[in-house]
């Protein structure tokens, strides 16, 4: 019911004419399509335009995703991106809530949550991010923990269609340090993500939504993730940022 979904989240790597080569470079490898994965590549605000043109040149098989959004239409906020400004260079998802702005950017739960609302009044797709430090997970605090971060990421969220709103679980001590959660690890908490969902939205809504596991995935262990019932694909870093194991990421999950 739920269509896997693998988005690479670049995070601050390829300049512009990196990225294109990067983007041309996925392009080809998926040219035979990515049968039912919904596939979203997220690079740096500069690289998107430039991705954008590749996907619509090549017909590529892949979405185009921003990793971050102001929540203001427009004005005096150096440095933001609106959410009008991604739709109109062909974004149609949008990374927030990443361990990495909540730590070192200091974004809250609120603010996350004014830039889903924001993102969805606009029809972009939120890939909204959650996850545990070392700390709360050595104090088996975890699911608690994660459990608030989605009350407070989706309160007041209207989502009338929960295939364009996307979770993505990521425990902070897996990401880029080679170390990666198991696969039951990533299922206790995301089945306890749709439970909340359900709580929240009712049952039918939460079936629908998708969770990403994200945390040192790779072509290697991704299969593994999404056999478990509540993981329904994986928000890659370290991995998105070569053509050939992105791609076999997509291959591997088809
Ligand atoms: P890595 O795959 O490099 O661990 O990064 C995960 C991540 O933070 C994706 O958003």
């Amino acid at each position: 019911m739920r269509k896997r979904m693998i988005a690479g989240n670049w995070k601050m790597n390829e300049t512009y004419s990196e990225g294109v080569v990067l983007a041309r470079g996925l392009a080809k490898e998926l040219e035979a399509g990515t049968g039912d994965v919904d596939v979203v590549v997220c690079p740096p605000a500069v690289d998107l335009k430039g991705v954008s043109e590749v996907i619509e040149q090549e017909s590529a098989p892949f979405a185009l995703g921003a990793q971050n959004v102001y929540w203001e239409e427009k004005g005096a906020f150096t440095g933001e991106t609106a959410p009008g400004m991604l739709t109109n260079i062909g974004a149609t998802h949008c990374i927030i809530g990443h361990s990495e702005r909540r730590g070192y950017f200091g974004e809250t739960d609120e603010d996350i949550n004014k830039k889903a609302k924001a993102l969805m009044a606009h029809g972009i797709v939120p890939i909204s991010c959650c996850g545990e430090s070392l700390e709360v997970r050595e104090a088996g605090m975890h699911v608690e923990f994660v459990v608030e971060q989605i009350k407070a990421d989706t309160a007041g969220l209207t989502i009338d269609d929960p295939s364009r709103y996307v979770i993505a679980y990521e425990p902070i001590w897996a990401i880029g340090t080679g170390k990666t959660a198991t696969a039951d690890d990533a299922q206790e908490v995301c089945g306890a993500i749709r439970k909340t969902l359900a709580e929240v939205f009712g049952q039918e809504t939460a079936d629908g939504i998708r969770i990403l596991y994200g945390g040192s995935a790779k072509p290697e262990n991704v299969a593994g993730f999404l056999e478990k019932e509540d993981v329904d694909g994986a928000l890659v870093g370290g991995a998105s940022l070569k053509a050939d194991s992105f791609a076999a990421m997509v291959k591997v999950v088809m």
